[in-house]
């Protein structure tokens, strides 16, 4: 038996300022975004913006239902977005914000599994790191270097 120990790199930064300049862009449309989701039973809003190689820049945010579980996440709404409308064209970065109505979220909120599920899948697709940088609403801002790095030992299609 041999015991394994997976370690995942992750940058901090104290604020959006320290952020290179492309990313705080990136970071600004995320929290622009925040406001235009739809989350009247959780109040808890979320935006994401993705920054594709062409340059361009895709947003989506937190879209509920009172089914709940039809509703569905920042993250999945702007990849698929993405995906639906540049099929072709690589992600480079993927900037995540969120706010709640009744206090204030200062620790950096991380995509959900099955966000990181389907951000994996298009990581696979494109065969290309997505850095991913994400924040609550003020305070530090985490980045991980691809989304490997928050889910190791994920399952793909290679098991298929
Ligand atoms: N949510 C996201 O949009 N992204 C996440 O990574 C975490 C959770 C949404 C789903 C739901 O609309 C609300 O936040 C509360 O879970």
């Amino acid at each position: 038996m041999k015991h394994k120990d997976i370690r995942i790199p992750v940058v901090v930064y104290d604020s959006i300022d320290e952020l290179p300049e492309e990313i705080r862009e990136l970071m600004e449309k995320a929290k622009h975004t925040r406001k235009n989701a739809y989350a009247p039973y959780s109040k808890f809003k979320v935006g994401a913006a993705l920054r594709l190689s062409s340059g361009e820049i895709i947003t989506g945010n937190n879209q509920e239902n009172a089914a709940y579980p039809s509703g569905l996440c920042a993250e999945r709404v702007a990849v698929y977005n993405a995906g639906a409308n540049f099929p072709k064209v690589p992600i480079q970065a993927i900037a995540i914000t969120a706010g709640a109505e009744n206090h204030t979220v200062s620790k950096p909120v991380a995509p959900c599994g099955a966000c990181r599920q389907s951000i994996a899948e298009y990581e696979q697709r494109q065969n290309s790191p997505i850095e991913i940088y994400f924040m609550g609403e003020v305070g530090q801002i985490y980045k991980v270097n691809s989304l490997k790095d928050l889910l190791p030992l994920s399952f793909d299609s290679s098991y298929l």
